[in-house]
């Protein structure tokens, strides 16, 4: 059992791998958080419930001679506003007189035998190995409870937790903020690591130091954004990849979030993450419960790299579903935008059989008017300007090249060009006094009338009860305006998982990607749904080196998409190797964004080797430990390794960004071999111990030009 009660100290310790997580409820009153770090044991637990007087932190009503107690100086699991404690609470409840005042107490704690499910909203699966505990705080006055979740994963650094609001009371109660993790550290000796970014720059690293106030990321968007990334990591001064103390925290939710930090007076450190305040009440009547999105925390004892490892392993095993064929696709968008029609797409695909790939996927542009993005969205129907003879026709292409066949949605879009905002214009979010706001000249559909998701559902079933098709790519290429209510933004976060979860359910074998002006909603909700999603519209495959690293701090290769495209790149107009933009693109769910009748001869045999080389390396990836060796935001170079589980094998993909006239010697050090093992480097038939691949390391060559990219297969051999 990974949690205890030890009742003489009226203190529960929750133990992971290598962490311990202490909660004290002290005095039978107010839960704190005593301590989250390495794993410990402990004689006395309580001595951590210290109390101090410090000036102008006021004390509990029957506390008055008690200056030492208050809520301001202890450090808590469930903050709230009004009694005593001046920094930032955790949940805010106002009552019908007004008041946002609570005074949460505990009231009783009970293990349970299963991880809870969350109403409406996605959260992990357990794995053999996992305890679940509930505690229930209760404000006398207002009849406000509250259930703090907390899942142990027993084998790994992972503590999950979200939490249950019930109005037990008679009034009307108004929830303007309810986190679903809030936990105090001791100390502020930190920097803050946080994904940033923007279209076509996802997922990029920042780390700053941590200041006093507050430190907050948040989206105001309605998803989980291109922006922000509702993920944080707090990193001890000395930490690199392989060394130093890390939590990192990352919310299952993929609308408005907010992640904030504050140091205080004491210089102890409050982290919070929850469904976003901003712009959000929800109404609470009587009996009636509110329950948060999980927030999952990772601590790692061992640098940034065992953090995503810990991250990428519990996806893997518990959120991403499994039974999915990651086929290897090619995309017809960067080949021929909306430009196409049914004699183009016969050329593309015949041109990809015999190239090793597996899936066709027809983007943008199928249905409807839909030539350019001017209209169309809602209406799922085929061109038939532009496919005279329907998908069906395109389907048996498919099929008689033996690829399968795959096909782009943008389910929750409308435009105004369109049957369906002509049959029902109430279906777009719009404020009803006031004109539309177009991003991408399209209208987002109300996710939060049921009546809306029921038409997506029998819309997508329309087209997929009657094609064979293996794939979907699920697209959403705008973010959310005009909410017309507080509650919008996350009744529509639930409408979205009530579609996505019927079309999964109906469709169980049908792969989803998804998609969201590339990665601007790559999120573990998302990702439960569709396991894997378009990383960025950028297929650049040096900007791709930033944009994978950074993914890569939280999400695994596996979910994550890359494609080759052709030079010049379109977005950058960078001319890279094709054999670079491969390597690049392999690291990931691998793929074409080209049309295979443009490659060169050369180029082709390059497809055929590169497809064949993946087949292999997919099966090594997917029960593999990933492991970031040269970061691209630290120097001139990139280099990631992935491990087998049983150590066999091992891929290095290195890309070299820049190149010099100067021939230095440089050994490139690998991580997580088996010491022992005797490694032959498949290409040029050269034996290595895995103690000299990682003390060592490996020579790498001259650079004939920039943005030389290098794969290394390595396998192990006994002598
Ligand atoms: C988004 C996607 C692209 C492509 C286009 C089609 O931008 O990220 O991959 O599907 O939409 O309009």
């Amino acid at each position: 059992m990974s949690i205890t009660f030890i009742s003489e100290h009226n203190v529960f310790k929750l133990d992971g791998k290598d962490y311990t997580y202490l909660i004290g409820v002290y005095d039978n009153r107010y839960l704190l958080t005593l301590y989250y770090g390495k794993k410990i044991e402990i004689v006395d637990p309580s001595r951590l419930m210290v109390t101090r007087e410090l000036g102008f932190s006021p004390s509990p009503h029957e506390d008055f001679y008690r200056r030492d107690r208050s809520l301001d100086t202890m450090l808590q699991e469930c903050p709230t506003f009004g009694y005593g404690d001046f920094r930032i609470p955790s949940i805010m409840i106002e009552q019908e007189n007004g008041s946002r005042c609570l005074d949460l107490r505990y009231k009783s704690y009970e293990f349970l035998s299963d991880k809870p499910l969350i109403s409406q909203m996605p959260s992990l699966k357990e794995d053999d190995h996992c305890d679940s505990l509930k505690i229930t705080l209760k404000d006398e006055v207002s009849g406000v409870e509250v259930d703090l979740f907390y899942n142990v994963y027993q084998n790994r650094n992972v503590l999950t937790r979200h939490l249950k609001i019930r109005n037990t009371g008679k009034e009307k109660l108004i929830i303007s903020k309810a986190m679903s993790c809030s936990f105090d550290l001791r100390d502020n000796q930190f920097d803050l690591l946080q994904l940033i970014g923007t279209h076509c720059e996802e997922r990029h690293i920042e780390v700053t130091p941590l200041r006093h106030g507050i430190s907050k990321i948040e989206s105001r968007r309605c998803t989980s954004s291109h922006m922000l990334n509702p993920f944080m990591a707090l990193c001890r001064k000395d930490v690199n990849e392989y060394n130093g103390e890390v939590y990192g925290i990352n919310l299952v939710y993929s609308g408005n979030y907010e992640g904030t930090i504050e140091v205080d007076q004491r210089h102890t450190t409050r982290v919070q993450m929850g469904i976003g305040s901003f712009d959000f009440a929800w109404p609470l009547m009587a009996n009636e419960v509110f329950e948060t999105p999980e927030v999952v925390m990772v601590y790692s004892p061992n640098g940034l790299n065992a953090m995503s490892q810990t991250f990428h392993d519990l996806y893997n095993d518990c959120l991403l579903k499994k039974h999915y064929h990651h086929p290897i696709v090619v995309n017809n968008w960067e080949a021929t935008y909306f430009d196409f029609n049914e004699e183009k797409l016969t050329k593309l695909i015949e041109s990809a059989k015999g190239l090793g790939i597996e899936t066709f996927v027809l983007d943008d542009g199928w249905f409807a008017k839909r030539n350019n993005d001017e209209s169309s969205l809602g209406d799922w129907v085929v061109n038939t300007q532009k496919l005279p003879n329907g998908l069906e026709k395109i389907a048996d292409i498919c099929k008689k090249n033996k690829l399968g066949f795959g096909l782009w949605f943008e389910p929750e879009m409308i435009s105004e060009e369109s049957s369906l905002y002509k049959n029902h214009p109430e279906y777009a979010i719009r404020i009803s006094n006031r004109p539309h706001l177009y991003s991408r000249c399209q209208l987002v559909l109300d996710l939060s009338k049921k009546e809306v998701c029921d038409y997506i559902i029998k819309a997508i079933s329309d087209v997929v009860d009657n094609l064979p098709i293996t794939y979907i790519k699920w697209d959403f290429n705008r973010n959310i305006t005009e909410t017309q209510n507080k509650q919008l933004c996350h009744k529509y976060v639930l409408g979205l998982y009530y579609v996505l979860d019927a079309i999964t359910s109906k469709y169980p074998n049908i792969m989803i990607e998804g998609c969201s002006g590339g990665g601007g909603r790559f999120d573990p909700a998302m990702l439960y749904y569709t396991p894997q999603i378009w990383t960025s519209d950028d297929t650049d495959a040096i900007e791709r080196l930033y944009i994978q690293y950074g993914t890569s701090i939280v999400y695994p290769p596996t979910s994550m998409v890359g494609h080759v495209s052709v030079t010049p790149n379109h977005q950058t107009g960078r001319v890279t190797p094709f054999k670079t933009r491969g390597i690049v693109a392999m690291s990931a769910n691998f793929g074409y964004e080209l049309n295979p009748q443009v490659l060169s001869e050369a180029e082709q045999e390059m497809v055929k080797a590169q497809t064949k080389e993946y087949q292999h390396l997919r099966k090594v990836i997917y029960n593999s430990s990933f492991y970031r060796l040269r970061s691209p935001y630290k120097g001139n170079d990139c280099a990631w390794s992935f491990v087998s589980k049983n150590k066999k094998e091992v891929y290095v993909m290195y890309v070299r960004i820049l190149n010099a006239a100067t021939n230095e010697f440089d050994y490139l050090l690998l991580k997580g071999l088996d010491e022992k093992k005797i490694y032959l480097d498949v290409a040029n038939n050269v034996k290595y111990t895995g103690s000299e691949l990682m003390n060592v390391g490996l020579l790498l060559p001259r650079h004939p030009y920039d943005f030389n990219g290098i794969m290394y297969h390595f396998k192990e051999v006994r002598e």
